[in-house]
């Protein structure tokens, strides 16, 4: 839906539930990441542009200290309700204890509130598609809270952090700081180089000459995903220890280079631990020449490293699944495809494609069609500029 259209629906039915009088809105987008995929939690880098999809939201505060939720397009006409004193994550609350978190985390953080709130959201990322509507929705809510509440030294990377915290501790999804970070400080037209194991950043111009970032959604909803994620997250952290017993100055994986963990890899006792971690190392390389890549203006070398990334997703970390490969190989033999790689955590959800944009309708075609004759599902496309980060619409 188009965003005026959000925007609208979300004042009408904002009053019609809560009352007319005064509210803010707010908006966060989901993200893309380019390369540099589960690298977050290993101390490594990432390069992830938000996009122009996302949550919306308004939010008024209230006089006693109830929080009231509700949604436009998930569980319609629904209203979740708790109270500020007694935060705690319920099954059947569905979507909103990702809200309920982000307050969760501020109170943790010592920041006072006492008066609840109203809040009505509307989002546009395609639900399970993996870019990040989790994410999204825990920005916009911390930037609410932000607002409303005044708490002025918050700053958008706390946003980012209270978001994390609210997913890892509240909801019990252990995610890293990539998605999060993207939907808080996105620019348009670039991407950004985050050191993860500093929070150190760059943004990078996403300029790609004459082709397109291209999203294919593989409409494989990922729901292995956070069981799995959890466990490559304790995996890696097995193989560093292993490796600290014999070299304990390396305090992440991000700090490795190919030769550290050739010399290395043999004290990583498990084989596929061992995997796991040839996956960390030699992906947050590839983030880091990738932008390199970039910025001397080598595109095809940029798509080689999106193509060697995915192998090793598949491969070594194996969180890939037969659809994202299936897309993923049928974008590599494409005329005109620069590079193709699962995006996001895997186990389904979507592939990010850089098309030359004279080769996108073909791609399109042919996707659309092999996919459908193989797996009798849609695959939906959306040809992404990158978008501005979390911000009030006034
Ligand atoms: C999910 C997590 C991120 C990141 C990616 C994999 O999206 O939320 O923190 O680990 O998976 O790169």
């Amino acid at each position: 839906m188009m965003s005026e259209k959000i925007i609208e629906s979300l004042k009408t039915e904002f009053i019609k539930t809560f009352g007319d009088g005064d509210m803010r809105l707010f908006f966060a987008p989901g993200r893309v990441n380019m390369i540099g995929e589960h690298t977050d939690y290993n101390g490594g880098h990432v390069f992830p542009c938000a996009l122009t999809l996302g949550t919306y939201g308004v939010i008024r505060k209230r006089e006693d200290d109830k929080l009231k939720f509700t949604s436009l397009n998930i569980q319609a006409g629904k209203v979740y309700e708790s109270s500020l004193p007694d935060l705690k994550y319920e099954k059947e609350d569905d979507w909103t204890n990702y809200a309920k978190g982000v307050f969760w985390a501020y109170l943790r953080k010592g920041c006072k509130i006492d008066k609840g709130a109203d809040i009505m959201i509307s989002g546009n990322i395609p639900a399970g598609s993996g870019l990040s509507s989790s994410a999204s929705l825990e920005v916009l809510i911390g930037l609410m809270i932000r607002e409303l509440y005044g708490f002025d030294n918050i700053d958008m990377v706390d946003v980012a952090l209270l978001g994390q915290k609210a997913e890892s501790e509240f909801v019990g999804m252990n995610c890293g700081i990539m998605d999060q970070f993207a939907s808080a400080m996105g620019k348009e037209g670039q991407a950004i180089f985050l050191d993860t194991s500093t929070l150190e950043y760059d943004y990078a111009p996403l300029e790609l000459k004459d082709a397109h970032i291209v999203i294919t959604n593989s409409n494989v909803k990922h729901e292995l995903a956070s069981s799995e994620y959890n466990t490559r997250r304790n995996e890696c952290r097995e193989a560093l220890k292993d490796i600290q017993a014999v070299e304990p100055e390396f305090k992440t994986l991000g700090e490795m280079t190919n030769e550290d963990f050739e010399r290395l890899k043999g004290s990583i006792k498990e084989e596929n631990v061992m995997r796991r971690a040839r996956h960390a190392v030699g992906e947050n390389i590839r983030a880091i020449d990738a932008v390199e890549a970039l910025k001397a203006n080598d595109i095809e070398k940029f798509g080689r490293l999106m193509n060697a990334s995915h192998v090793s997703l598949r491969d070594d970390y194996e969180v890939s699944c037969p659809e994202l490969d299936y897309l993923a190989s049928l974008a590599w033999e494409t005329e005109g495809v620069i590079g193709s790689r699962m995006t996001g955590g895997g186990f389904g959800g979507c592939t990010v494609s850089i098309i030359k944009n004279d080769a996108i309708d073909g791609y399109k075609k042919k996707v659309s069609e092999k996919y459908k004759e193989k797996y009798g599902l849609d695959a939906e496309f959306y040809v992404i500029d990158p978008g501005e980060g979390a911000h009030e619409i006034k």
